[in-house]
């Protein structure tokens, strides 16, 4: 036989055992919890919630569809990684298919009862009950993921005092190493798990200096935040290497962040600082969406929303969070207990 169709068929052979090999891990389906930065419409309609007003969604889908952004959010860019189709909100199970998984996620919850939203705790039962009815089949979990980002809602409606903050860190990471035992539990081996971003930088506080400089490394929200990664870092760290088959990938929320901010201009965007859509301070919330009572805007809006970094005080736009999973999928350094997502699974 000719040498070259023997080196052929040899490497046609060989990459028969690579597809194998990466087949076997194929994610088929994810499920999502947490809060804003991962609900893709599950907060509620009414109460003038933010996320379904105009200008929200203005550059996908194109009209306000309850994602806290002006387009997609992490969710939906870690599930086309997977290519995958983004995993339906809970509220719409009714009317669409759940194959590719289910978003639990709700907009302002936390792990304890902040802003009386459903806690991770009660997005978890939500899961566990689908589970049970058979909306979700068991056999199915082995090839799905969880993705869980939550915790900066316990803190920033905390009202307690401050010798009590790091009880409360104590609180949150414990509530979230039991959920995720229980996702482990209940069949889902795989779990991505974000820690906080550096909201000391966000607008929502910035905007207080006129967007010159970030909370300094002194305040409360600074070492809140820090002493929140540590914990949940070891918590995370602990049960990955104690619990026999569970596979933990931690996302460095806050050194993606940073490094956004830090590379802005390296990476295209005009602003890293201002949010687009920049509201005024309403009961000590920078608000992007509120008309006056003739329904003026009482928010400006950039020109070009894929140059900004920031969408409003507390969340990032569309092109900020699809870069932030570039960094976690392929670039080393943005995660931990795994080199990236590719490297993962
Ligand atoms: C997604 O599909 C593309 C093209 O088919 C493929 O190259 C890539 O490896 C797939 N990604 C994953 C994570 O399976
Ligand atoms: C809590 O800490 C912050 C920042 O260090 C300080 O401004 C505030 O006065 C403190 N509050 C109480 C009740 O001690
Ligand atoms: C805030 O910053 C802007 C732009 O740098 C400047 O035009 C404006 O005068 C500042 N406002 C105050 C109150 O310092
Ligand atoms: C933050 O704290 C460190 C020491 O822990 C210090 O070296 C650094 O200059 C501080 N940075 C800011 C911006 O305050």
């Amino acid at each position: 036989m000719n040498k070259f169709i023997v080196f052929i068929l040899f490497t046609v052979f060989i990459c028969q055992l690579c597809s194998v090999e990466s087949t076997s891990h194929n994610v088929k389906a994810i499920y999502a919890f947490g809060d804003s930065y991962v609900d893709t419409g599950n907060v509620n309609h009414e109460n003038g919630n933010l996320a379904w007003d105009k200008p929200y969604g203005i550059l996908w889908p194109g009209y306000a569809d309850g994602r806290f952004s002006d387009g997609q959010i992490e969710t939906d860019y870690i599930a086309h990684y997977f290519n995958l189709s983004s995993p339906v909100p809970f509220n719409k199970i009714l009317n669409h298919n759940t194959y590719n998984g289910i978003n639990f996620a709700v907009g302002s919850s936390g792990v304890t009862y902040a802003n009386k939203k459903p806690t991770l705790n009660v997005q978890i039962n939500q899961f566990e009950e689908c589970l049970e009815n058979g909306i979700i089949r068991k056999q199915d979990l082995q090839n799905s993921i969880a993705f869980i980002g939550t915790g900066v809602n316990d803190y920033s409606s905390y009202k307690g005092s401050n010798e009590t903050i790091p009880a409360l860190v104590d609180n949150v990471v414990d509530g979230l190493a039991w959920n995720v035992l229980r996702l482990f539990k209940m069949g889902i081996h795989n779990i991505l798990v974000s820690n906080l971003a550096p909201v000391s930088c966000f607008p929502q506080y910035t905007a207080t200096y006129n967007y010159t400089h970030c909370l300094d490394n002194t305040t409360l929200t600074y070492k809140t935040q820090e002493l929140h990664n540590i914990k949940l870092e070891n918590a995370m760290t602990s049960l990955d290497k104690n619990v026999e088959g569970l596979k933990i990938l931690l996302l460095d929320q806050s050194k993606a962040f940073q490094y956004l901010m830090d590379s802005a201009s390296i990476l295209g965007f005009e602003d890293s600082i201002i949010p687009c859509c920049k509201g005024a301070m309403d009961n000590d919330v920078l608000k992007c969406g509120k008309d006056d009572q003739y329904g003026h805007p009482l928010y400006s809006l950039c020109e070009d929303s894929t140059k900004a970094l920031f969408w409003d005080g507390w969340h990032l736009t569309e092109t900020a969070y699809e870069a932030i999973i570039q960094l976690y999928a392929f670039k080393l350094g943005f995660t931990k207990l795994a080199d990236n997502l590719k490297s993962w699974l």
